[in-house]
């Protein structure tokens, strides 16, 4: 198994790219099966997740494929003749996120047949509510042999009401509802600006979708869509990511392509925390102060702050001038970089849902653990900022949501290498 190894202690400064966003690729290439015909995914990172969905999508039948050479970020689906709607528990336990062929399954082909994503590190995660949506819709479910199986000659149009919010949730119900006779409307849905871009890919697809992006969607279903030519906006997280390095590095970067508006949150806790935060024609700057202030972060559904940002922010505390509160509201095992930030020194104290990080003067490099995609995200930004080298193993987490990092982070002034494991 790989590893990522860091020597601290360099400021970072220069412009380094955002790719696009991992959260909005997963749903967008489940949708390609709402309509047949020639797809094509621009602006696509190369993620082994992404790797995944196209590979679900293959084992169903069609060709999904990602083009080379200076086309690499560029995926295109081709939908055209049998499509076996199933989605084999090889590949959906290896990523959750395949759940998301169920809504446009059940949609367009009438039935499905998708493992049930277990559990993963972060939390039980069930997908009752995305079960819940297509049951209002009509569909009949069993679950048999560790499979949902869902079947509906034709969805109508429902009203569902959401018992917790949910982004694949919504992302899924959505993509059953364009199809359906009817009008649907999702109350208490999802705001992530990764739900507003699949609506956004859906309608230029011939859906009609409005509200996207609020708690309330409504969905008038369509007899057919035509195929999508779409590019991917980019990773508010990897940004997120980006300027936390810059941040606890007392560093000076431009993170290129990121938007704002999808970071509201993230950016003024960096600014409490006494970041210099720009908007620049090309994305954000972020200038670190030299000495960081203590903030609390509480992580919501969005527009609150990300759970995705938490550890990020939490080894960003870690280092401040005094002691930060940190709840963790989403998920209920999302503090599994604890362990491994105490091995370099940090000062955090867990009681059920919250953090108390208290700042230290020094981090010092050690050997650590990945354990989840975004805790090893920041465990190599403690290893910018520790004294000494830090060797992160099991980076294959890492590389289910960063394209990469240690070459962008290199692009920085960073002394990062990746070694083969
Ligand atoms: C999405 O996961 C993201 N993944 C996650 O990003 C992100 O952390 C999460 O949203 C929250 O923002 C993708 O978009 C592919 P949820 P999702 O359904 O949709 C509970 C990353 O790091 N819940 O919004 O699976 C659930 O247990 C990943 O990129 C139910 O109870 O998250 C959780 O406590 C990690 N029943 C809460 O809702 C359901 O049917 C939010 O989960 C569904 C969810």
């Amino acid at each position: 198994m790989d590893k990522i190894v860091v020597q601290g202690g360099n400021v970072l400064s220069g412009e380094v790219p955002v790719s696009g966003a991992k959260n909005a690729a997963l749903p967008i290439i489940a949708a390609s099966l709402l309509s047949r015909g020639h797809h094509i995914l621009r602006n696509v990172p190369e993620l082994a997740d992404v790797a995944t969905m196209l590979e679900v999508l293959r084992v169903m039948g069609a060709k999904a494929e990602r083009l080379t050479g200076n086309k690499k970020s560029t995926c295109e689906v081709l939908i055209d003749g049998p499509v076996h709607p199933e989605a084999p528990y090889e590949l959906v336990k290896t990523m959750r996120a395949s759940v998301l062929v169920l809504g446009p399954l059940v949609a367009r082909y009438g039935r499905a047949r998708v493992s049930m994503p277990g559990g993963c590190a972060i939390g039980a995660r069930p997908i009752d509510q995305h079960l819940k949506g297509l049951k209002a819709m009509g569909a009949e479910i069993t679950l048999t042999e560790g499979y949902v199986e869902a079947r509906c000659k034709r969805l109508r149009g429902a009203t569902v009401n959401f018992d917790v919010i949910t982004v694949t949730g919504t992302e899924n119900v959505m993509m059953a509802a364009v199809l359906a006779r009817g009008r649907t409307v999702l109350e208490n849905a999802a705001r992530e600006p990764e739900v507003e871009e699949l609506a956004n890919v859906l309608n230029k697809m011939g859906a009609r979708i409005e509200g996207a992006g609020s708690d309330v969607i409504t969905i008038d279903g369509v007899d057919e869509l035509r195929p999508m030519d779409h590019a991917i906006i980019p990773d508010r997280v990897e940004a997120g990511t980006f300027l936390v390095a810059a941040a606890i590095t007392g560093g000076n970067v431009l993170v290129k392509n990121a938007v704002p508006e999808h970071l509201e949150a993230v950016l003024l806790k960096l600014r409490e925390a006494g970041c210099t935060l720009t908007t620049e024609a090309g994305g954000i700057r972020c200038k670190g102060p030299r000495v960081l202030k203590p903030v609390d972060i509480k992580t919501a559904e969005h527009p609150g702050f990300p759970t995705d940002m938490q550890a990020q922010l939490m080894v960003l505390m870690s280092v401040a001038n005094g002691t930060s509160v940190i709840s963790e509201n989403i998920f209920e095992n999302r503090f599994m970089h604890v362990p491994e930030l105490h091995r370099m020194g940090a000062d955090i104290s867990i009681s059920g849902p919250t953090a108390v990080v208290k700042g230290v003067k020094k981090l010092s490099g050690a050997q650590v653990m990945a354990t989840d995609l975004r805790a090893s995200a920041s465990l190599v930004l403690a290893g910018l900022r520790a004294e000494g080298r830090t060797e992160v193993s099991r980076v294959y987490h890492l590389d289910r949501g960063y394209e990469h990092i240690e070459k962008k982070l290199r692009g920085v002034g960073a002394n990062v290498r990746r070694v083969k494991g």
